[in-house]
């Protein structure tokens, strides 16, 4: 018999999670301090008792191409972890993920010289990516005009705002094509027309086959760039499905 045909269409998948369990291990204090503690400012030193956070509770999905993936959940419900674990950061405690391509995963904390000039920035950036200097000037002056800071690019990155900050590492990032990118909160500091801009870049990724997980509390982000959404809850991937349905579901949960 022949092996059965796949039908014609169907998207590759890019990314599997598989029954993804991460735990982080922490020392505690041991005790929770009291106020007499608290007000002495005692100095309890570092912690005896190893504590384990189980960030992520078995949670599995496939990523297919074009697929851009919003992931919601309240604070601490494991979304930056998963998005770790995918980048090959977080190591997992059990379970696997598989990914096609190397994620790019662009968050808060990617790392930037404080020290340096916005300019000596975007050329590192993209060395660390592997173009040659020509191509970096290739494409050197539209890094800078979609950060829209050319009045600060000769300044030390110490002087930029948060926002201002996190527009340059976007910009620089998206100097690259990315066949999977992890965006991480990163377009929360910028402002209004920062984010369109950089949502428009999300879709651009998403259409050229692409694949984009965006970490963000703004449900309008999501909405704007998204085509499925996943839902965590204390580790936990409680709804998988069409953002307006998994967003109000997501919604009535939290008005409880
Ligand atoms: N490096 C770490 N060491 C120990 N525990 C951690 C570490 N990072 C995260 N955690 C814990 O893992 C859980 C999930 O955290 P995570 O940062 O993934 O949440 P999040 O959904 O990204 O939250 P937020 O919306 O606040 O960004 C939390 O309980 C957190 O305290
Ligand atoms: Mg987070």
């Amino acid at each position: 018999m022949p092996p059965p045909v796949k039908p014609t269409g169907d998207r590759a998948p890019v990314v599997i999670v598989d029954d993804v369990h991460v735990e982080y291990k922490v020392f505690a204090t041991g005790k929770r301090p009291s106020a007499a503690d608290r007000k002495s400012l005692k100095l309890r030193g570092r912690g005896k008792q190893m504590r384990t956070v189980h960030a992520l509770k078995g949670v599995s999905f496939t990523a297919k191409q074009n697929d851009s993936i919003g992931i919601i959940g309240t604070n601490g419900s494991g979304k930056s972890t998963l998005m770790r674990a995918i980048a090959g950061l977080t190591p997992t405690s059990s379970g696997a993920i598989y990914s096609q391509s190397r994620p790019s995963l662009l968050g808060v904390g990617a790392a930037l010289l404080k020290d340096l000039s916005g300019e000596r920035n975007v050329i590192l950036g993209g060395l660390a990516m592997g173009f040659t200097m020509e191509e970096i000037e290739e494409r050197y002056d539209e890094v800078v005009s979609f950060a829209g800071i050319e009045k600060f690019i000769d300044l030390p990155m110490r002087a930029y705002s948060s926002g201002m900050t996190a527009r340059l590492k976007f910009a620089i990032a998206s100097m690259a094509t990315h066949e999977i990118l992890i965006v991480d909160e990163a377009l929360a500091v910028g402002d209004r027309k920062f984010r369109q801009r950089s949502e428009a870049r999300i879709r651009d990724i998403r259409d050229n086959a692409g694949t984009v997980f965006l970490v963000s509390h703004s449900m309008q982000s999501i909405k704007d760039t998204c085509s499925r959404v996943i839902w965590l809850d204390q580790g936990t991937l409680i709804m998988d499905g069409d953002p307006d349905e998994v967003i109000r579901e997501y919604h009535k949960a939290q008005d409880k």
